[in-house]
């Protein structure tokens, strides 16, 4: 490996680094380590956690906030939201096993006319969050974001590599979802293994421990298929406890610190679930310097 494809994989945002031999030096480690250093250094130059929430993010990998927005502004939203997407072309339609998701990107100039989706993407205390989060400086408006409406099928049939637990990045990265249909143990919730983003010893040690396995450069990497391993069986168990299953009533913000243990639940054949989706990824050792959202890559969770 010549320095330049060494560099290559250190700036690689996934969480699994392609290579056999890099995976088996330890190069995830160092690259969380080091890359932890620039968002903590990051989070201190541009934007302090000030309030309970912002606090609780950075602690727990996750808030849940109920009632977001005041009653009257979320039916405004959603209402525009639905005639946003009336008209709207450029629609992807994604096939998870036997769910599938309808994605409507909403950017800039397709919300001009429309005032509560102005309203949410200049929310604050939603740009305080993600910005404390990320570690970016505070900025005006989220500049895109995305609608989705995802029908649930058979669960035997389902073979979306989401539901799974896993971790998306090597880095400190997050997702907004706000729920806007109610969202209950049988609609997919979305699952949050709380603290499990720190970059603590038993995190570290367990990215060591994973790159010494023949499948760790292999993208579909999961835990649950190592449960025949102690360490991993016991990791798991330890990721169990701390499970958290975010349940909620449409008007439910959420962020996530993806770089922690995530799933996304299962679900009943049928049903069906709507949220707008956020997701950032302000990689700190990467080319990707832009503030804004990361729109098309990544998994539904
Ligand atoms: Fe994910």
């Amino acid at each position: 490996m010549n320095n330049k494809s060494l560099w290559n994989y250190i700036i690689n945002k996934g969480h699994i680094l392609p290579s056999p031999l890099a995976n088996r030096l330890g190069i995830p480690v160092l690259r969380t380590i080091l890359a932890n250093l620039i968002i903590r250094i990051r989070r201190f130059k541009n934007c302090r956690p000030q309030n309970d929430y912002e606090n609780t993010l950075i602690k727990d990998g996750i808030v849940v906030i109920p009632d977001f927005l005041p009653e009257e502004e979320f039916s405004q939203l959603k209402k525009e939201i639905y005639e946003g997407i009336s008209d709207q072309k450029e629609v992807i339609v994604a096939n998870n096993g036997s769910s599938q998701a309808t994605l409507y990107p909403f950017s800039k100039d397709r919300y001009k006319n429309f005032p509560a989706i102005q309203n949410f993407v200049k929310n604050k205390k939603l740009i305080r969050l993600i910005a404390a989060a990320e570690g970016m400086k505070v900025f005006n408006e989220i500049s895109s974001f995305r609608f989705e409406k995802t029908i649930f099928g058979n669960p035997k049939a389902d073979t979306d590599n989401n539901i799974p637990f896993h971790a998306d990045v090597h880095f400190h990265s997050h997702k907004v979802l706000f729920y806007l249909s109610n969202v209950t143990e049988d609609e997919g919730p979305f699952g949050y293994c709380l603290k499990s983003h720190k970059n603590d010893f038993d995190r570290l040690w367990f990215e060591f421990k994973r790159g010494q396995l023949k499948d760790s450069h292999k993208n579909s990497w999961r835990i649950e298929d190592h449960l025949d391993n102690k360490f991993f069986k016991n990791y798991f168990q330890k990721l169990m406890n701390m499970k958290y299953k975010v349940v909620g009533k449409p008007n439910t913000l959420i962020i996530a610190n993806v770089h922690g243990f995530h799933q996304r639940g299962e679900a009943l054949e049928g049903a069906s679930r709507s949220l707008i989706r956020i997701p950032y990824r302000y990689n700190p050792l990467g080319p990707q310097k832009e503030l804004s959202p990361d729109m098309y890559s990544g998994s539904l969770f």
